[in-house]
């Protein structure tokens, strides 16, 4: 690795990352939203649901975030998507669940937890589950939702988020796998 690689600040969030099977299916079954908003799009392999934003972090604050992502205490389990929603206010079309299971508001305590350690500091709005299918959408006619999918959540994941010449990119850096004991 370079010396300034090792240096080097980097943008990082904890987010829920679909395998690719599941991208492609929500991407599918969401081209209709999306394309009816005249929005930009998130790309396929983009999605996620983000867990904890953690903004810039250099090396040292990294390994204490590696650190936690490996400490994390959460059993896996299956986030039905079933809703659609629109923040008018930061331009956001977005796709989430009528009934948030438990399980993910543990694994999200569980991370904010361990994350302490690290001065990372939750928003005080709190958690609001949704995974981002389009930005910059700045009026919204409601519409149902697409047929409900199941994803079966059973790791964590540490992403950078990269500037590119088309605007931010992600790349999965760790992965954690969940317990996998848990009904929910
Ligand atoms: P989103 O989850 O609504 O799409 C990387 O930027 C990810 O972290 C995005 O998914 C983004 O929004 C989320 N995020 C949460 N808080 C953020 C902030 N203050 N700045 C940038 N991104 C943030």
């Amino acid at each position: 690795m370079p010396a300034t690689a090792d240096r080097a600040v980097q943008r990082l969030f904890f987010a829920l990352w679909p395998h690719q099977a599941l991208a492609e299916r929500l991407f599918q079954a969401t081209r209709a939203l999306v394309g009816d908003a005249g929005s930009q799009a998130v790309a396929l392999e983009d999605l996620h649901v983000t867990l904890a934003f953690l903004g810039a972090v250099d090396p040292q604050r990294r390994a204490c975030c590696e650190t936690a992502g490996a400490a994390v205490d959460a059993a896996s389990f299956t986030l039905t998507l079933d809703r659609v929603g629109h923040w008018p206010g930061p331009q956001v079309l977005w796709l989430g669940s009528s009934r948030p299971p438990p399980a993910l508001t543990r694994l999200v305590e569980s991370l904010t937890g361990v994350l302490g350690a690290c001065g990372h500091v939750p928003e005080p709005r709190g958690f609001q589950p949704h995974l981002t299918l389009a930005r910059r959408v700045a009026l919204w006619k409601p519409a149902p939702a697409p047929v409900p999918l199941h994803w079966r959540v059973d790791h964590l994941c540490l992403v950078a988020s990269e500037r590119g010449v088309a605007g931010a990119r992600y790349r999965v850096l760790r992965r954690w796998p969940l317990r996998k004991d848990a009904a929910g």
